[in-house]
Parts: structure tokens; C-alpha cells; sequence
């Protein structure tokens, strides 16, 4: 054979994965092939493969008859949207995608080059975990991965899809990674599956519900995004990755959207209800301020008392983080002071100015939120905040309570601009909590206690629940009229392009886990 019908024989071979019938399983399953999804993600044209011919080394169990090169993964570099990304996709039709010595060096390849060229890493799971037939050889390969997850992280942007199986030890990967998308229907994670679940606690449980997509976005917390399909998943990380720059080195990329950065918004002047009870949707706020059409919510189904999201104000891409009044009165939890804090600090990490807007009551009381320990985790988002050194800005819209307060980056926490809005209410607690504390006694002998109670909580709202004692001090830098929200922190954002600031020389702080 000549040797370019070889490499020809060779190349088709690789693209035939494990086979025809393989193929068309998978595609039945409603999924799409590892070559199909790259195709479907980079640009198109622009993806190169690496180590396409490697396969695997292992000789027992018969493996020898089963070589098929490539081995199980398809890795490479291409573009999105004309900026370098480095992917990998497992093929399931491939021993199952499972890992192997030589797939995971192929993995590793990529890894250390994205790192050295400060590109993002892709991975897009579809893997029935280590292989069996390489025992010791895969776990090494694991872990090989794990490293360089690790070194990358806060280095260059690392998104997960799960598009398949991913079990085991394997999950870890993705844990460490940046984002985790899941497709519904198609996917799960989980460290132990349902069967040795039942041999162990004898308690029965599904796939789905144990580790589906919606277990993890809504109620573990461990993914990101549910999507519904592979190609809705590979155009999601395209998006995803339009906020970020490519490396912790670079600015995030600019797109002028055609919304005025000076737009006025006036439907918020009047969103915040005049009983200071009342729930609004924050989400409102957060889109009439971006640019229009801009955000991106990030896990939307998960502690929705906070939300937080991708967005852009006049071009610049920024991380939102907001308290929602809508849900649990927008107090913070365990849930949402934990995935507060990871977005902060992924924003900090890659230069995306945070904008806050606040309207907190407090921590949520309650023996759950207690016992949970909601001290140490709570101190999570409070260090998030404290440690970012990107620009940082916060509109308190209506509540800033308590330790919340101080939390949702104040100007105590370095924090560029603060505003308030007119509504704004800034105390130790809320007027009720207030009275019942100082005027114990007084409502307590008064022959109308309401009547009584009702006085004393008006003059405290008329004292202390404004912002006028906080704008006197300097901690909040202005009071502005709701509509100029968005003109305000355009302004503002484009000030503190050129924002340098360090934290003291140290290997790294010990933010509470
Ligand atoms: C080698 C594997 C494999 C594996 C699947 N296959 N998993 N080969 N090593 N881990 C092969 C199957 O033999 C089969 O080959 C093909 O892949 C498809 O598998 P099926 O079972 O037919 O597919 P399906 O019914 O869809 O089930 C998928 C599955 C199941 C749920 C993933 O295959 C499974 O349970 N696999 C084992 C999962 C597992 O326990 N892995 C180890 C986890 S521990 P043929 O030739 O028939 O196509 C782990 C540790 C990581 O990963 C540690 C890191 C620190």
C-alpha cells in the first residue's frame, strides 16, 4: 500500500470510532458523535487535531485485537469566534470513552499547551470512567488531569460538559473546572450509582434523580447550566465564552451591543413597592440596566435568592451578582453565600468588574442555616468579596442589613463606587427586629402595645432606615435617582479600566471551606 493510502486507511479508521453500529447507538440515544460535537462547536474549518493515530498500550484481556486509533478521545485546538480554544471529547463509542493511559496523555497534551499559550480548556464528557482493562494505569491518568485542572484554574477559563456518563472519581475533573454544563435527558454525575447505592444503604433511587441534570443545577449546586440537547450545550459555551477573556493575562472581550450607555431606565422608579415588605423581581433591575439582552444567569435554578450572571454595560463584560427579594426575601443562605462567592472570585480572577445590586435583609435564620454552618460559609462570599480586586461597584436598592450589609461589597471591602437609591434602608436590622429589642419593656407595660409598637417603628424607619447616615459617613458615594443607574455605572466601569490593585505578596489566602 502506498503510504499515503495508509495514512488515509489510518485517518478512517480513527473517524469510524468504534465502529458503524457504535455510531448509530449513539446517534439513536439522541446524542451526537465526539467528532460530530467538535464540528458542531469550533468554527467551522478552523479545528486541528492532535495525536489522532495514538492508541492504547494495553495487551491483556485481549486488547490487542481491539486498537483503534485515537483511543477513545478527539483532541485538538480551534477557534471560537476567532480566538484560540483547546478542546477535548470523548467518544463513547470507544471502550465506552473510557480512559486510558494513552487518551488521557492525549488530554494532558492539550491541557499543558492551552496552559503555556493562556487559551481555554473544553472538555466534553461522555465516558464510562477509568478502563477497567488498564487498572492502575487509568487512575494515573486521572489524576494527571486533575493536576493540570488544577494548575489551569484562575490561569485559563475551564468548561465542563457532561454529554454522557461521567461517574466515578471522574467527576472530579469537571468539579474542578470553571463551569459544568449537563444535557438533560443524556447525562449524569455522580461519585457512587444506583445499584452499589442500594448494596451499601439499601436506598433506591434512580439515575436521574441521583445525578440527572436537574438534580445538579437545582439542587446540588454542582453544575451550572441544564440544557436541553448537544447542540444547545456546544453553542451555550461558545456564549459563555464571550464574556471571558482568553487567560488571566488578557482584558475580556468587548461587543458593542447598539443600547446607549446613557439610556435612561425609568419603569425603576417606581419598581421598588412602597411597603418595604413587599417582594419585586430583581431580574428586572439587573435587564433594564445591561446592555439590553446582555445576561447570561448562571445557576439560574439553584439558591434563587441570589442571583448572579454574565452581562455587559456599554460593551464591557461584567459578572453580576444581586440579591433576589423575590425569593426568601432575598436573604443569603448557605446555598447562595457558596455560589456568590465562587462566581466572585471567578470574575476576580479573570477581570470581569463585579456589579452588585443589594436589597438583603439579612443571613436567613434558622436552626438548618445554623447547624449547616452557615458562619463558615457565609464567610465564603464576605471573603470573595474582600479578596477581588477587579473593579467592583454596588447599588443598594432597598435593604442592606446587618452583617449583610458589610457582605455585599461594601465600601469597607475596597469596593470602587457605591450607590443608593432613595429607597435604600441601611441598618443593623430592620425596623421591627429593632423595636422589639430596645423597647422591650416600654411595649410590654404600654396599654396599646401595637399602637405603641406601630410609633416606635415608624421613628425608627424615619431615622435609621434611609441612606442619608451612610452618604453622610462617604459609604455610600452618592445617591442616585433610579433611572441613572445604568448611565452611572457606564460611566463608572469605563473609569476603572485602568484600575490596578494588589493584595499583600502571600502563596495564597485560606478562604474558609
Ligand atoms: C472499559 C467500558 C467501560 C470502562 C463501558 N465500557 N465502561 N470499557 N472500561 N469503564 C464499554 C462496555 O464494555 C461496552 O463495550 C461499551 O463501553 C458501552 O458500554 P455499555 O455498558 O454497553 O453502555 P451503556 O449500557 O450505555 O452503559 C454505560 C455505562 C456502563 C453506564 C457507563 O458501561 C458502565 O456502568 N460502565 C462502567 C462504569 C464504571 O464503573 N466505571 C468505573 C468508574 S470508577 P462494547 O464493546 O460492548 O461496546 C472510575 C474511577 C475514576 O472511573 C477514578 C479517578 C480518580
Amino acid at each position: 500500500m502506498k503510504s499515503e493510502d495508509i495514512l488515509a486507511a489510518l485517518e478512517r479508521q480513527a473517524e469510524l470510532g468504534g465502529g458503524q453500529r457504535r455510531l448509530d447507538r449513539q446517534r439513536a440515544a439522541g446524542k451526537l458523535t465526539a467528532r460530530e460535537r467538535i464540528d458542531a462547536f469550533f468554527d467551522p474549518g478552523t479545528f486541528e487535531e492532535v495525536d489522532k493515530l495514538v492508541t492504547h498500550r494495553c495487551r491483556d484481556f485481549g486488547m490487542d485485537e481491539h486498537v483503534v486509533p485515537g483511543d477513545g478521545v478527539v483532541a485538538g485546538h480551534g477557534l471560537v469566534d476567532d480566538r484560540p480554544v483547546f478542546a477535548f471529547a470523548q467518544d463513547f463509542t470507544v471502550f465506552g470513552g473510557s480512559l486510558s493511559e494513552t487518551n488521557a496523555a492525549k488530554i494532558v497534551k492539550i491541557m499543558d499547551l492551552a496552559l503555556e499559550l493562556g487559551a481555554p480548556i473544553v472538555g466534553l464528557n461522555d465516558s464510562g470512567g477509568a478502563r477497567i482493562q488498564e487498572g492502575v494505569l487509568s487512575l494515573a491518568g486521572y489524576a494527571d488531569i486533575f493536576l493540570r485542572n488544577t494548575l489551569a484554574s484562575g490561569v485559563v477559563p475551564q468548561i465542563s460538559a457532561i454529554m454522557g456518563p461521567c461517574a466515578g472519581g471522574a467527576v472530579y475533573s469537571p468539579a474542578i473546572t470553571d463551569f459544568t454544563i449537563m444535557v438533560k435527558d443524556t447525562s449524569y454525575m455522580f461519585i457512587t450509582g444506583p445499584e452499589v447505592i442500594r448494596a451499601v444503604t439499601h436506598e433506591e433511587v434512580t439515575k436521574e434523580q441521583l445525578g440527572g441534570a436537574m438534580t445538579h443545577n437545582a439542587t446540588s449546586g454542582v453544575a451550572h447550566f441544564a440544557v436541553d440537547g448537544d447542540r444547545e450545550c456546544l453553542a451555550l459555551i461558545r456564549t459563555l465564552l464571550s464574556y471571558m477573556p482568553s487567560n488571566n493575562l488578557d482584558d475580556p472581550p468587548h461587543a458593542p451591543s447598539g443600547d446607549p450607555a446613557d439610556r435612561e431606565a425609568p419603569a425603576l422608579d417606581s419598581i421598588v413597592p412602597d411597603s418595604p415588605t413587599e417582594p419585586y423581581d430583581m431580574q428586572q433591575v439587573v435587564d433594564e440596566v445591561v446592555d439590553a439582552g446582555s445576561f447570561l444567569e448562571v445557576q439560574r435554578h439553584h439558591a434563587r435568592n441570589l442571583i448572579v450572571g454574565f452581562a455587559r454595560i456599554d460593551g464591557r463584560p461584567i459578572g453580576v451578582v444581586a440579591n433576589q427579594p423575590a425569593v426568601l426575601a432575598g436573604t443569603l443562605d448557605i446555598d447562595a453565600s457558596v455560589k456568590g462567592a465562587r462566581f466572585v472570585r471567578f470574575c476576580d480572577a479573570f477581570n470581569l468588574p463585579l456589579v452588585a445590586f443589594e436589597d438583603v435583609p439579612g443571613f436567613l435564620p434558622g436552626t438548618v442555616q445554623e447547624l449547616g454552618g452557615i458562619i463558615r460559609h457565609g464567610a465564603k462570599l464576605l471573603f470573595a468579596f474582600a479578596e477581588a480586586t477587579v473593579p467592583k461597584a454596588t447599588v443598594i436598592t432597598r435593604k442592606a442589613y446587618g452583617g449583610a450589609y458589610c457582605v455585599m461589597s461594601s465600601k469597607h471591602l475596597r469596593t470602587d463606587y457605591n450607590a443608593a437609591w432613595p429607597t435604600a434602608e441601611i441598618a443593623v436590622m430592620g425596623p421591627e427586629g429593632a423595636v422589639s429589642i430596645l423597647y422591650k419593656r416600654e411595649l410590654d407595660a404600654a396599654a396599646d402595645a401595637a399602637a405603641a409598637r406601630a410609633e416606635k417603628t415608624s421613628e425608627f424607619r424615619r431615622k435609621f432606615a434611609t441612606p442619608y447616615i451612610a452618604a453622610s459617613r462617604g459609604f455610600v458615594d452618592e445617591i442616585i435617582r433610579p433611572r441613572d443607574t445604568r448611565r452611572k455605572l457606564a460611566t463608572v466601569l469605563r473609569r476603572l479600566e485602568t484600575k490596578r490593585n494588589r493584595n499583600p505578596p502571600k502563596k495564597h489566602g485560606n478562604i474558609p471551606l
